[in-house]
């Protein structure tokens, strides 16, 4: 099928988030539009605080938008309760953090099989085969009897992608998935993560490092919570930057 109709995982129109802190509202993102499509590997890149966690966890279903209309394969996200999108959550999205986010008291095997357990729809035996399939599909099913502290930061997060996987959801979610690892790592991570896309997996990625950016098929750029064309964005960076000369500057010659 033709990359441009495959079917929509993600789309986002006129999309909106405020907080409130008491009385202080804070817009965070403002008239986002954007479609992911199946079996697209993209990234979300901008400077910290620009909202980029803020979509992520529109898109996964774990927030609400206050603004705008946000469909989810094709169907309308807005009337759904907190049980149906749990539930939409459980079967469709995978989450991959910073943190890793894994259970310390559970061996892997166990951390992966978890989500699998809200699955009425899957037979225990699935499961189990499951858990073996993701943990190989990312290198560990070797250290399936181990715990968390007994690996390594990179082996941790590749044991969370397995996690992510074992309900083969629609979309992967991965925000700054490379964050906490050193570069060795963080390149095993970022590169089982293009491999997983070569496979067909649709994956929208958080991160900040433009050179794991550049591994996805393309990039949304976020500037103060709206999504800004490359021109526009490379202006701001070299803006921010030159500041920061004259401010060194000034340092050194007050
Ligand atoms: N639950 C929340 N309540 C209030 N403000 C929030 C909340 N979550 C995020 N923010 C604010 O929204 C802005 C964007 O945050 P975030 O999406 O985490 O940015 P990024 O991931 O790009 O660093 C920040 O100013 C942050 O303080
Ligand atoms: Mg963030």
């Amino acid at each position: 099928m033709q990359a441009h109709t495959r079917p929509v995982i993600i789309e986002m129109h006129g999309i909106g988030k405020v907080f409130h802190a008491g009385s202080i509202e804070c817009q965070v993102l403002t008239d986002v539009h954007l479609a992911v499509r199946q079996g697209e590997f993209v990234s979300i890149a901008g400077p910290s605080g620009c909202g980029k966690s803020t979509l992520l966890s529109l898109m996964g279903l774990l927030d609400m938008p206050s603004h705008g209309e946000f469909r989810f394969r094709g169907e309308s996200t807005e009337a759904l309760g907190r049980a149906e999108r749990a539930r939409i959550r459980n079967r469709h999205i995978g989450f991959v953090f910073q943190a890793f986010n894994l259970i310390d008291d559970l061996s892997v095997a166990d951390n992966v099989a978890l989500p699998l357990s809200f699955r009425k729809d899957m037979p225990t035996r699935d499961r189990a085969r499951r858990v073996v399939e993701a943990l190989g599909s990312v290198g560990m099913a070797h250290r399936m009897r181990h715990y968390p502290a007994q690996l390594s930061g990179g082996q941790q997060q590749r044991v969370a992608v397995a996690r992510a996987l074992a309900g083969d959801p629609s979309i992967l979610l991965a925000d700054e998935p490379t964050g906490n690892l050193d570069l060795h790592n963080g390149e095993t991570v970022m590169t089982l993560l293009s491999s997983l896309h070569v496979a067909g997996r649709t994956i929208c990625m958080v991160t900040h490092d433009d050179r794991f950016s550049s591994m996805a098929d393309r990039t949304i750029r976020l500037l103060d919570g709206r999504v800004v064309d490359e021109s526009s964005y490379r202006q701001s960076q070299s803006e921010a930057e030159s500041g920061l000369d004259e401010r060194r500057h000034s340092a050194s010659f007050p």
